[in-house]
């Protein structure tokens, strides 16, 4: 599915969307410079947010759609993430298009999704364009998920 803004999408989403908006100002990126939130929607409604935290061991750092995962899995680790918002930005600026996750966090949407034993829908924030896919599998083809 694809919108215009986030504005056209519902109430539930909308919410979301902005809170991984907001998230972006949360990041710290003193390299890249390239600001990312997430924000992950939990079975009961909860809100958890993430953003890309950097370090100067760069492969040390970690990007917002992982941290906030890896944080409700911590914190919640019986509710079931049912969605995940990602925006990005740079000099304040929310990207026209959106920004559209590494691999890596691919991979751990992946396995929360079979975790929580339902979809994640994912929804992709740009200041022009917005993506929102059905579950991991739209984003991820030949999953791996087991040994
Ligand atoms: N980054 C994210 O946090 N999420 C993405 O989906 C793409 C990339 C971060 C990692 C790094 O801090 C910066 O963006 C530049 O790659």
């Amino acid at each position: 599915m694809e919108y215009d803004s986030i504005e056209q999408m519902n109430p539930e989403d909308r919410e979301l969307a902005q809170a991984a908006i907001n998230a972006t100002k949360h990041s710290y990126a003193p390299y890249s410079k390239f600001n990312v939130g997430a924000a992950v929607m939990l079975e009961d409604g909860e809100i958890i947010t993430g953003s890309n935290q950097e370090n100067a061991a760069y492969p040390s750092g970690l990007c917002a759609e992982r941290t906030a995962m890896f944080y409700a899995s911590a914190n919640r680790p019986d509710k079931a993430m049912t969605k995940i918002a990602v925006a990005a930005g740079q000099d304040g600026k929310l990207c026209d298009s959106p920004a559209t996750p590494c691999g890596a966090c691919r991979q751990v949407m992946a396995q929360y999704q079979t975790k929580g034993g339902r979809n994640m829908e994912i929804i992709l924030v740009g200041g022009r364009k917005v993506w929102k896919f059905e579950k991991v599998d739209d984003i991820l083809p030949f999953i791996f998920d087991s040994i």
